[in-house]
């Protein structure tokens, strides 16, 4: 059996499943409830000055029959009394103190960080994180995303953190930003041990039509909230391959966004996460999903031969680059399967709008339609909006020898366009020529 235990930075777990720091995370209930199930670790709702949070709290975007596709939240920190969270959190080691309790702290002064990374220890806690993320709210106080959008408050706050603390801190990252490898720095730089991505992505879910407020709605008016689940896994992948490649970026990751099963979890940790974390899914389907998960893991592992989980961490980086270095030989055509098609044509009316023509309405009296192959770039619309899976696939035709990329393009003087080197910093940028003949 592969061995699916994990190691963040220090903090160990049995398997590489924690619960992010939210309302599945709230008490020691639910936490005590979650290992039972399976859970590895839970990262505890940000703890700090308890606030007071509004009615209603979340809304969501559903799409063709998938509910809660994505999913938004205005809520801020816990709500419950500090001592009681810690009360919480030392019985929860007390009953299980192999899994990972991290607490995730959020509050302002230094000598409020002291305190409460000292409180947060002594309750027994195998790490810290500090939320530098949440987007609503909290930031409008000068904390959550308000720290983790400035590369210097970052190093400022992990520096009074780790003056005190004596567990790992992990800083996570918000992805309201350009670049999410500048605070991913910062966070090194200042002496983190670890990152975790994303937290929520600012956001407004939508616009209730009769009583013009967005969704959700308190007495009326609303405000902007923070996205997540399955809507937000292909922007949590790419920040978290950003990191992973990133050279400055010398810690580990904390993977979260989107996760629902195991293959989403693989595909994060195949990116350079160490260990994932989900939150909308766990509030979705409970605590449950872990059952499957864990399984689910172990025999993807067994298949591919891989025995711990650093085998298959980071084993997709590699294979991500810049556009400029893919293979312009590469050669791939629709191919439609007559017998799985069901004729619905929706892939002639996707290509022949939508993309390159290469689909024609058959002439032979089935509804099945014709690639035209002179026409196919081979860009996959037709096999993603058709409803049938596998039914069109794409075929490779060129013969795999040849290799050349856009810097082969034009160094080979190919290129259609000439070289303008004026831009700041030397790069350059390619203008197209100018075309004769139009009217001014
Ligand atoms: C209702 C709700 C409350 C949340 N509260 C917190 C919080 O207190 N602290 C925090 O760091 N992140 C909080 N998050 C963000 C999650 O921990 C997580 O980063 C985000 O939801 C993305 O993961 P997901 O796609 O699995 O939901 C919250 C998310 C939701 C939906």
């Amino acid at each position: 059996m592969p061995d699916i235990s994990a190691n963040l930075a220090g903090i160990k777990s049995p398997n590489p499943f924690w619960l992010a720091s939210a309302p599945p995370t709230n008490s020691g209930y639910q936490v005590m409830k979650a290992f039972d199930a399976g859970w590895g670790g839970a990262v505890w709702k940000t703890l700090g000055v308890p606030v007071v949070n509004v009615s209603s709290r979340y809304g969501a975007v559903n799409y063709r029959g998938n509910r809660m596709m994505g999913f938004n939240n205005i809520e801020l920190i816990t709500d419950r009394p500090l001592a009681d969270n810690l009360r919480e959190i030392e019985e929860v080691k007390k009953h299980f103190p192999d899994h990972a309790v991290v607490a995730s702290l959020m509050v302002q002064s230094r000598a409020e960080w002291h305190q409460i990374v000292k409180d947060a220890e002594n309750a027994g806690v195998d790490g810290l994180e500090l939320n530098f993320g949440c987007p609503h709210g909290m930031c409008e106080r000068g904390m959550g995303s308000a720290v983790g959008q400035e590369p210097k408050v970052i190093k400022t706050i992990v520096g009074w953190v780790k003056e005190v603390a004596k567990t790992p801190v992990i800083v996570k990252l918000t992805p309201n930003i350009t670049d999410v490898t500048v605070p991913a720095v910062a966070s090194a730089e200042g002496g983190a041990d670890a990152i975790s991505l994303i937290n929520t992505i600012q956001s407004i879910v939508g616009v209730d039509l009769d009583r013009f407020v967005p969704t959700p709605i308190v007495d009326g008016k609303s405000t902007n909230g923070g996205y997540c689940g399955p809507a937000v896994k292909p922007i949590a992948l790419n920040m978290v391959k950003n990191c992973g490649q990133h050279p400055g970026v010398t810690i580990p990751i904390s993977g979260i966004g989107g996760i629902e099963n195991w293959r989403d979890a693989v595909e994060h940790m195949m990116l350079g996460a160490s260990n994932v974390q989900v939150c909308t899914a766990a509030m979705h389907y409970g605590f449950g999903i872990v059952r499957e998960m864990i399984p689910g893991l172990e025999n993807y592992m067994r298949e591919k031969g891989f025995q711990k989980l650093n085998d298959l961490i980071g084993i997709a980086l590699p294979n991500v680059m810049a556009w400029e270095n893919l293979n312009l030989k590469y050669d791939v055509k629709a191919h439609i399967n007559a017998e799985k098609c069901i004729g619905c044509q929706l892939c002639y009316t996707a290509c022949d709008d939508g993309a390159h023509q290469a689909i024609a309405l058959p002439t032979n009296g089935s509804r099945v339609p014709e690639i035209i192959e002179e026409n196919c770039v081979g860009c996959n619309l037709c096999s993603l909006v058709c409803p049938v899976e596998e039914c069109i696939s794409m075929v490779r035709k060129d013969d795999g020898k040849q290799h050349e990329t856009w810097g082969d393009y034009m160094a080979n003087g190919k290129a259609p366009t000439t070289f303008n080197d004026d831009r700041a910093g030397g790069k350059g940028h390619w203008v197209p020529e100018p075309v004769a003949g139009l009217k001014k």
